[in-house]
């Protein structure tokens, strides 16, 4: 398991580009398999997670081939012949459960593990389940496995999402485009996850209505064909860098291949804290102010507060002058970051689900622990601020999410080695 050693202290100055977005991209590959034909997807960063669930779709019979220079993914559904995703593969990553979804709407049967849980407090798939009995797909467990069945065509009907929930609306958008009669998703997530996904899926045939809205409308087609796509950006990897700019006085950060559209209302929030921050098309450019503003947010489905950004926030609100509160409303207990930010002298508690931040406080460096994607991006960015030296252990979390990361950062001057974790 590898570590980063970060000496810290000083500002971020220079360019970097945004690598393509992992959450988009697992959606658009689950997509693929519903295909009479191969898809190519560009814009696919290498990955943990991408890894991953390249995997668990050979696993199926599925041909995938990673063109790594290229950053493209081809993957050739035409030989599924499994229609089975492990447990030992789907418990690495919860998104493997598209599987269940791909599957039964192109194959009519599927048998799925259910996901492991994660870092921070249960994540149900209750959602993705009723919705699917809602469609007219059987639905069964067995021995920690989903059984899903949906012979040759299921009758849909409605069904309304509550809490909205991003990996439910996109794996009842795979059951239904080829399963569905009509089928009718009320209260979807409209993350641009989401949109790029039923996008792909409208490219190759399907028949869906109200994308970007949060009622989606499917009617089942004959047959999907593959095409070939480029991914969306990461939005939550910009979102990290924007606030990496932010935290350092003097720091200047030009961001490259971004889409702006698809931040919501972060660049705002981000501009209330006297940060200068100026959108010029895919490009976007980050100057630390002197003086860090406290500005509280509240985290809410899209296009609000993206939850992924909650943890990085709260670290750089350690260093606005003032109070600050940072509430999450989407996971209520996704701050396992905060103690090993108090032990970098942060001054932060938790109260349910908010926490509480008294700032400015000087960091300095200590040895912490990450323990999950975007708790252990946070470490990074306070270590990047923090005086002296820190080591940031357990860094696969962070291979899961961010492309070259020690790279990216030492272009722009970060004081960043990956070491082997003796
Ligand atoms: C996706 O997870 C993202 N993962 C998460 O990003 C992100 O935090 C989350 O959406 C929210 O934006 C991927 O896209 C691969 P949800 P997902 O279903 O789909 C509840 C990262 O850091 N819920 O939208 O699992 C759930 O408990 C990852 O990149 C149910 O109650 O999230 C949560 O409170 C972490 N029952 C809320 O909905 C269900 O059946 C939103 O979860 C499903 C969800």
């Amino acid at each position: 398991m590898d570590k980063f050693i970060i000496k810290g202290g000083t500002p971020l100055k220079g360019t970097i580009p945004i690598s393509g977005s992992k959450n988009a991209a697992l959606p658009l590959m689950a997509a693929s398999l519903l295909g009479n034909s191969p898809s190519v997807i560009q814009n696919i960063p290498k990955l943990k997670d991408i890894y991953t669930f390249n995997n668990v779709i050979r696993v199926v019979g599925a041909h995938v081939d990673f063109k790594e220079d290229e950053n493209t993914l081809v993957i050739d559904p035409t030989h599924i012949n499994h229609l089975e995703a492990p447990y030992d593969l789907v418990r690495k990553m919860r998104a493997s459960f598209y599987m269940l979804g791909a599957l039964v709407g192109k194959h009519g049967f599927a048998k799925v593990s259910l996901p492991g849980g994660c870092a921070w407090g249960p994540r149900p798939v209750d959602l993705h389940l009723k919705g699917m009995e809602a469609m007219g797909i059987d639905i069964s467990l067995e021995k920690g496995y989903v059984i899903a069945k949906a012979g040759d065509k299921v009758e849909g009907g409605s069904f309304k999402l509550e809490p909205s929930s991003v990996g439910a609306t996109v794996n009842l958008v795979l059951a239904s485009v080829l399963k569905a009669e009509k089928f009718t998703i009320k209260n979807a997530a409209k993350e641009p996850d989401v949109v790029q996904l039923c996008n792909f899926l409208v490219e190759m045939g399907a028949n869906i209505q109200g994308i970007g809205t949060d009622t989606l409308t499917i009617k089942a087609v004959d047959e999907l064909q593959g095409i070939k796509v480029s991914n969306d950006p990461d939005r939550i990897e910009l979102g990290t860098f924007m606030i990496a700019g932010a935290m350092f006085p003097g720091s200047d950060l030009t961001l490259n291949g971004c889409n702006p559209d698809h931040l919501g209302s972060f660049p705002d929030k981000l501009r209330k804290t006297g940060t200068s921050v100026d959108i010029n098309g895919t490009t976007i450019r980050v100057k630390a102010s002197d003086k860090l503003k406290p500005v509280s947010i509240k985290t809410e489905i899209y296009p609000g507060f993206p939850t992924d950004l909650q943890a990085q926030w709260a670290t750089m609100m350690t260093q606005a002058d003032g109070n600050s509160k940072v509430t999450d409303t989407v996971y209520f207990d996704r701050f396992s970051y905060v103690p090993e930010l108090v032990r970098l002298g942060a001054d932060m508690e938790v109260e349910k689900n908010t926490v509480k931040i008294s700032g400015k406080t000087p960091l300095t460096g200590a040895s912490v622990m990450s323990t999950d994607l975007r708790a252990s991006v946070s470490l990074v960015l306070a270590a990047l601020v923090a005086e002296n030296t820190s080591e940031v252990l357990r860094i696969y979390h962070l291979d899961r999410g961010y492309e070259s990361l020690e790279d990216k950062l030492t272009a722009v001057g970060a004081n960043i080695k990956r070491v082997e974790e003796t």
